[in-house]
This record gives structure tokens, C-alpha cells and sequence, in this order.
């Protein structure tokens, strides 16, 4: 008996991140040229999987992309279980997976970050086949060492601050620099001790404006009369941080739907507010200083463009080793980098799992050791 072709589908969801087609060049021509797969892409995430709007991936298609930026099959932030659909919200899991029976797909293969993580494992235990292969410039995916993305988005970042510094050295001012990585501090912590920021301020560590405004005094009067401070962007001072600590606290004790959703929205509303905290440092810092200060959000930037060097080979690298998996048919599998390696980790121990910056992490003891405020 002839052996069955394997049909595979492929997808990006999440906020973008360089490397991504990578990802998919990796996958794609190891899955169409060395195992003879059929290979076709999901346009935007999980939307197209809902709305079964596809395209056929052959090796011409995955030819010249290797060093582009973005996706070519484009993204959403969409959950299967809740997709808003003409306004409403709707479970649309059943669709999706009469989708893919429609579409004879032995597997699909998910490439995003922490949100992908948790809509491919909420599809696999739905019954689908899946494959994770780990994206983002946040850094924060559980169990793998690092997430393409990231390499490129440091490398913005760093650049960023360098240029930051001749400016705020020329003015004598404070600029206090906003760096991405949702909840968690890699991307800030990370460009701050390359790019020799004099503060770092991450989520995993509540920062005082008592304590950063006497760094900065203590460089000014050393001759400094100017300084650096990387912000992550869910970072917050100490009052900010009791008053989400009490709002999840409040969250995990509801018992009821109604005391839920009066919870998730209180501590919603106060990471809403939470968001122009660089404003408000930078406000704060120059009552503390008298010295100028200035905001700079990197936002976008930190992920367009073309992927590094590096970015480019994790992609290759993981996006291949998942094309191995599917040949052995072995499921429900984030493919992880761990040391040199691509490592397969069960799916349902990344889903759902935050990597945050351990309080006794390497970069941490390096900064503090080069004299950077860490805000505490
Ligand atoms: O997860 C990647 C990321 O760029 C985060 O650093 C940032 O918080 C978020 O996406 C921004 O999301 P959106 O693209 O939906 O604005």
C-alpha cells in the first residue's frame, strides 16, 4: 500500500516578531522537500483557521524569505473560543476543526508566543493535532531559552538606548526609555545592561522613585548631570504593584461569575492605567532631580524589520526539528531551544506558563554589579 502523504497546516498568531518566516521556510521546505509533505499556510492566525481562508505553500513560496521581516501569512490576536464575530463573541472551536478536516490536515503547526501556546493546546485537547513552534521579543515562553524575535529586538533596543545617551548627555536631561516585553523583563533588561542604561526597571522587581531619584543624584553629583533609565513596559513602582497584587489576589478568591468579572475588570482597569507609567516616572523624576526629563517609547520598532543573524537561524533550527516531529507524527509539542539544541517540550507544561526574570538571574547580578539602579 502506498504510504499516505502527510498534510499539514501553518500558521503565525501574536504580535509579529522578526524570524517568523524563517520559521516557516524552515518548516516548509524541510516538511515539503525532505518528507514530501503537503503544506498549506492559515492567512492571520487563528481567524483564518475559523474563516478557512488558506493558501497552497509550495518551495516557490517559500523562496526570498528567509530575511524578511513580518509575516507573509499575517497575524491576529484571535481565541478560538472566543472570536468576535459580527459583534459577537462566539466559540468558534467546531469551525475550526471541521476546517481542518475539510482541508484533510493530518496536523497544524502554530507558530506564536505565549497566546498561541494556550489557543493551540485549548485546540489540541479539542482533538487537533498541533505543533508549537515558540515566537516573541518578549522572551517569556516557558521552557525554551529564548524565543525568536528577541535576538533582533535586542539589538533594536540596544541601539535605541545608545542614541538615547548622546542625547541625553548633550541636554544634561533624564530620558526614560519605554522597552516592550509584557509582563515580563528580558527585552528591557537585557538592551539596559548592553546599552549601559543607569537604571533598569522591570515587572519582576516594584521600583521606589525615592530610590531612583538618589542614583541620579548620586550621579550628578560624580559629574553626571545626566542619566539613562530603561523602562520595561509592565514594570511598576511599589504602590502600583500592591494594588494589582491585591486585584489578582481578588481575582483567584471569586466565587461566583459575577464576583469574576467584577474582579478581572477591576484589575484590568488598573493595568490600563498602569500603562503610561513612563510618563509618570519621568514626571516624578524631575520634581525628585530638578533635572529635565524626557520619554521615549520604542513600541513598533523593537519588532519590525529584518531578522538577525541569529533570529534567522532559530527559526531555521526549531522550524525544521518541528518538520521531524510530524514525520514521526509525535503531537502536542512546543519545539524548544534549549543550549544549542531544539528540544521537544510537552505543549500543556508551556501553556499557560509564564518565564518571568528570576529575582537571582545572571543579568540581574551583572547589572547591579556595573553599578545600575534597579530601582529597589
Ligand atoms: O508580545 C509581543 C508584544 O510586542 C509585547 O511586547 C507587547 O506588550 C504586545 O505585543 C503589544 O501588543 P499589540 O501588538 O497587540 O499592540
Amino acid at each position: 500500500m502506498a504510504k499516505k502523504i502527510q498534510r499539514v497546516g501553518i500558521l503565525t498568531a501574536g504580535g509579529d516578531s522578526p524570524g517568523l518566516n524563517a520559521a516557516i521556510r524552515g518548516f516548509g521546505k524541510a516538511a515539503i522537500g525532505h518528507y514530501g509533505m503537503e503544506l498549506i499556510g492559515f492567512r492571520d492566525g487563528i481567524r483564518g483557521m475559523a474563516e478557512n481562508r488558506t493558501i497552497p505553500i509550495d518551495s516557490r513560496f517559500l523562496s526570498g524569505i528567509l530575511t524578511v521581516g513580518g509575516t507573509i501569512l499575517g497575524t491576529s490576536r484571535d481565541k478560538p473560543h472566543k472570536m468576535n464575530v459580527n459583534g459577537k463573541t462566539v466559540d468558534m472551536t467546531d469551525t475550526i476543526l471541521a476546517n481542518c478536516e475539510k482541508n484533510k490536515l493530518d496536523c497544524v503547526v502554530f507558530i506564536g508566543g505565549g497566546g498561541t501556546a494556550k489557543n493551540a493546546n485549548r485546540l489540541a485537547k479539542a482533538g487537533l493535532n498541533v505543533i508549537h513552534l515558540p515566537k516573541t521579543i518578549d522572551n517569556d515562553i516557558a521552557h525554551t531559552d529564548t524565543s525568536f524575535g528577541f535576538s533582533t529586538a535586542l539589538g533594536i533596543a540596544t541601539d535605541a538606548i545608545d542614541r538615547l545617551h548622546s542625547t541625553a548627555h548633550s541636554h544634561h536631561r533624564i530620558i526614560v526609555v519605554e522597552i516592550m516585553g509584557h509582563k515580563a523583563g528580558w527585552l528591557a533588561l537585557g538592551a539596559g545592561i548592553a546599552g549601559g542604561a543607569d537604571i533598569i526597571l522591570i515587572p519582576e522587581i516594584a521600583y521606589s522613585i525615592d530610590s531612583i531619584a538618589a542614583s541620579i543624584r548620586k550621579r550628578a553629583e560624580a559629574g553626571h548631570s545626566f542619566s539613562v533609565v530603561a523602562i520595561a513596559e509592565g514594570a511598576r513602582d511599589t504602590q502600583d504593584t500592591a494594588d494589582l497584587e491585591a486585584a489578582e489576589a481578588l481575582l483567584s478568591a471569586a466565587d461566583s461569575p459575577e464576583a469574576k468579572s467584577a474582579a478581572k475588570m477591576h484589575k484590568q482597569s488598573l493595568e490600563l492605567a498602569h500603562r503610561g507609567n513612563a510618563f509618570k516616572l519621568a514626571e516624578e523624576l524631575e520634581a525628585a532631580t530638578g533635572l529635565e526629563s524626557r520619554v521615549t517609547v520604542l513600541g513598533y520598532v523593537q519588532r519590525g524589520g529584518t531578522p538577525n543573524a541569529e533570529d534567522r537561524m532559530l527559526g531555521t533550527l526549531l522550524g525544521g526539528a518541528g518538520a521531524d516531529l510530524v514525520a514521526k507524527k509525535k503531537y502536542g509539542i512546543t519545539v524548544a531551544a534549549q543550549g544549542q539544541a531544539a528540544v521537544p517540550v510537552p505543549l500543556k507544561d508551556v501553556a499557560g506558563t509564564l518565564k518571568t526574570v528570576p529575582l537571582d538571574h545572571p543579568w540581574i547580578t551583572a547589572a547591579r554589579h556595573v553599578g545600575t539602579g534597579m530601582g529597589d
